[in-house]
């Protein structure tokens, strides 16, 4: 049994890191940027660990110059989602990679990425939303600016506002600023942690930035209070097992904690965070979790259903995906 045409909900995926290795590849050559060192001899990306992937990353990234390559990077990447059986996305977005948190450069490429999401569903059903996302080791006025670029376009399209990067770079109460103005304007919220940075950082997470999800949230697993307390606050995770396992912030399969978390009454989700940079897809994620932890069918639908009452969207659209 392979799970790709069942139906799938995805919190968790940064658009940047959707791009096949290909397409950033074509994107430099067309630009004569020398960008070979990231690549593999067989054309995947190649990085050493965590931080050494967000360096690939941001160097894939200079190719990405203007909101036509936004228009196309999204186009490809609602294909490929579709092609999973994804028929509702959220990707993070970052004002950092799209104008430098200028807000009208912003809107630009807001508008040409949503043009290419306007056609994905009507082509293909599947329906994206964007969580505007400030990176955590730029620092807290860079956070700032991407937080007022999310808060001047908060509508149908940007729900939400988040934080990627180095989770071990400074503490969450930096960033508080840029969440309240975000949380000002009515979006919702969630931050990268737990990923790297220990239950600590979840639980400061929690309290100084007030999110619903935590983007990983892993790292609870290490402490029963925290999930106790994910639990009666009804915290959603976003959780990516293949990216831990390839990246190693966890174990292997056999030992990743989803199971152990969902078993204690966490809400948890999953995600493919950057496939293309973690050799995963959806249905790979769905077919693992099927493999490892005998999950059949209603799990799926109940892991769907949990990512749908989650989702940064209103009542109508989760209406028309359910
Ligand atoms: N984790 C944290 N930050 C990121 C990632 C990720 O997987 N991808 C892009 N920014
Ligand atoms: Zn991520």
């Amino acid at each position: 049994m392979t799970y790709k045409s069942m139906p799938k909900v995805e919190l968790h995926t940064h658009i940047e890191g959707c791009a096949p290795p290909a397409f950033i590849r074509s994107l430099a050559k067309e630009k004569s940027i020398d960008i070979s060192g990231i690549f593999n001899a067989d054309g995947t990306y190649a990085y050493r660990d965590f931080n050494h992937f967000l360096e690939v990353y941001e160097a894939a990234c200079t190719t990405l110059q203007g909101p036509q390559d936004f228009y196309r990077l999204t186009k490809a990447v609602l294909e490929e989602s579709a092609s999973h059986g994804v028929v509702y996305q959220e990707t993070f977005v970052s004002p950092d990679f799209c104008g430098g948190g200028d807000v009208s450069a912003w809107r630009e490429y807001l508008a040409a990425i949503e043009d290419a999401a306007t056609e994905a569903e009507r082509d293909l059903g599947i329906t994206l939303k964007c969580v505007a996302t400030c990176v955590r080791h730029f620092g807290g006025e860079k956070a700032q600016a991407a937080a007022k670029c999310a808060a001047e376009t908060k509508g149908d399209f940007v729900t939400g506002f988040g934080m990627g990067g180095a989770e071990t770079f400074g503490r969450p109460a930096d960033y508080a600023y840029a969440y309240d103005m975000a949380r000002e304007a009515g979006l919702s919220l969630t931050c990268h942690a737990g990923e790297w940075g220990g239950p600590e950082m979840i639980a400061e997470t929690l309290r100084d930035l007030k999110v619903t999800r935590i983007g990983h949230g892993v790292d609870a697993i290490k402490d029963p209070a925290l999930m106790q307390q994910i639990v009666e606050t009804d915290v959603t995770l976003e959780v990516c097992p293949g990216s831990n396992v390839f990246l190693k912030a966890t174990g292997g399969w056999a030992d990743h904690p989803i199971q152990k978390l969902r078993d204690a009454g966490v809400k948890v989700t999953v995600s493919t965070d950057d496939p293309p940079f973690f050799s995963t897809t959806m249905t790979d994620e769905f077919n693992m979790l099927a493999q490892t932890f005998g999950w059949t069918e209603d799990d799926f639908n109940e892991v769907n259903q949990t990512a749908l009452a989650a989702a940064f969207c209103d009542a109508d659209t989760r209406a028309t995906v359910a």
